[in-house]
């Protein structure tokens, strides 16, 4: 149903079937309904129609109305239904969008409104859906591809949810290792998973200067998808950060809030969701993703501010706060993907807080050292529908982490620290082109929405998918 968009708003219906329309009628003339974004309107034994309820959902202005806000639409349709325990519906396509790129969007919606994070609730209603079907006219193979990818795709956004919804003593760097053994396992991919004597074989001081603080040991995480016929001279590099519990360290953080700090560990699981859509919808290109997994943790052993740390790549680094940890294992991340031979390089974390001041919880922030590959991965962006801004990375903002004894400092203080943030990641990304994610504002939904609960997002794993699939041929 879309919004009139001039004058007074009027609801019309996104669909020509007779019998629906009619059905429909009284109600759209009572002028009830007003076609907004996520307005519902459930009919009872709706006149003409087999069906026993018709939900009528608002899709805003009818000239805005695309794949993004029928994704949208179809998770609030679900989280509707399922609320009044309709768990089995179908779904007319809106008329406006091609047939298979909607069948995909509505998926793909349906998926994410199916997930609650409520797995620890010993009241736990499974309030899952049954089955959805789809209505929708087109070539039969073209929608079954398309309910097929929009399947993998929504299955591993929640994947990688299910992952950042655990609390840190049930993910652990060692369970993150395990998970993403598992998954590969089942999906056939390569996983390499090693501890601390690998970190400190390869010399992965900025990395282990993090977990030397820790009981817990750390996990450096490899996968590898590599088909045969790839495209030539391509590969892909997806580096996740894996701070399963971020304490702060000695520079410790507030005791407010900080067990939302379970989530630091977002981009990595970010990146062992988009290895397992890569290896389901096996696009033609070499992806590897390295995820470096620990705890930030204060102790007798711990890095403290002033220490020197020398990374994977020879740079020394001053640590000023031992809470800027996310760029440290990121560096010796980045490092070893330019050693693996990777030719791209995208990072996703949860790097700061000032990526929440600067952008707020609607919009990732983006970060590129290359106008091409950023141009290639904001038309993935854009159609996955996922809300994300580009900010700058301009050689000024290095002063801010210069040091007097090393290299570089790891802090940059407080204003722009987004950007100086990123542009020590791009001291590690050195010539190899590279995108960075910062996804703290983003990753953990304050609020539920009409199409998606509260708690992990699922953030950038569908512009990743779109964005590796957009290299193969
Ligand atoms: N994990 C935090 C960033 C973060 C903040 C994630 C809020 C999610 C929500 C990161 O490791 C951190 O502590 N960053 C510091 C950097 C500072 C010490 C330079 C920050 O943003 O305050
Ligand atoms: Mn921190
Ligand atoms: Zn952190």
């Amino acid at each position: 149903m879309d919004q009139g968009d001039k004058g007074k708003p009027s609801a019309t219906l996104a669909s020509s079937d007779a019998a629906v329309r009619d059905a429909a009628k009284e109600v759209l003339a009572s002028s009830e309904v007003t076609g907004k974004m996520f307005e519902t309107t459930l009919l009872h034994r709706p006149a003409g129609l087999k069906a026993k309820r018709l939900l009528l959902l608002g899709g805003g202005k009818a000239k805005s109305f695309s794949t993004a806000e029928l994704r949208t639409a179809a998770g609030a349709a679900v989280r509707t239904l399922k609320g009044k325990g309709i768990r089995s519906f179908a779904f007319a396509l809106p008329e406006s969008v091609s047939a298979a790129e909607g069948v995909r969007a509505i998926v793909e919606g349906v998926h994410i409104g199916d997930f609650d994070p409520d797995y620890y609730k010993s009241d736990r209603k499974d309030q899952k859906i049954d089955s959805v079907t789809i209505i929708a006219q087109g070539d039969k193979s073209a929608l079954e591809h398309a309910l097929n990818v929009g399947r993998i795709v929504g299955e591993s956004q929640n994947f990688t949810r299910d992952l950042v919804n655990e609390p840190s003593n049930r993910m652990t760097p060692t369970n993150m290792a395990e998970r993403a053994q598992k998954m590969a396992a089942e999906v056939g991919l390569k996983c390499e998973t090693y501890g601390a004597n690998k970190i400190k074989e390869l010399k992965m001081g900025a990395f282990w200067g993090v977990a030397q603080g820790s009981d817990e040991p750390p996990a450096l995480i490899v996968l590898r998808y590599e088909p045969a016929g790839a495209v030539d001279k391509i590969h892909l590099g997806l580096v996740g950060k894996g701070i399963t519990f971020d304490t702060g360290g000695i520079s410790i953080k507030p005791a407010d809030g900080m067990e939302k700090m379970k989530y630091d560990m977002a981009g990595g699981a970010t990146m062992i969701g988009v290895m397992r859509a890569i290896a389901l919808l096996k696009p033609k290109v070499k992806v590897t993703a390295i995820v470096c997994a620990t705890e930030n943790m204060p102790s007798g052993k711990a890095q403290k501010p002033g220490d020197v740390q020398i990374a994977m790549s020879g740079k020394s680094i001053e640590i000023i706060n031992t809470d800027a940890e996310g760029r440290l294992v990121l560096a010796d991340g980045l490092c070893y993907a330019r050693q693996l031979g990777c030719t791209h390089i995208v990072d996703a974390a949860t790097l700061t807080g000032a990526v929440v001041v600067a952008l707020g919880y609607v919009n990732a922030g983006i970060f590129a050292s290359d106008d091409q590959m950023y141009d290639r991965f904001a038309r993935a962006n854009k159609q996955a529908g996922e809300k994300m801004w580009r900010l700058p990375l301009d050689d000024e903002y290095k002063e801010v982490i210069k040091s007097n004894i090393a290299d570089i400092v790891n802090s940059g203080g407080r204003w722009g620290g987004a950007i100086s943030a990123a542009m020590f990641l791009k001291e590690f990304a050195e010539d190899t082109p590279w995108i960075h994610l910062d996804i703290a504002g983003t990753a953990w939904m304050e609020d539920a929405k009409p199409w998606i609960a509260k708690g992990p997002s699922g953030i950038a794993v569908r512009s990743l998918i779109e964005f590796v699939k957009g290299w193969a041929s």
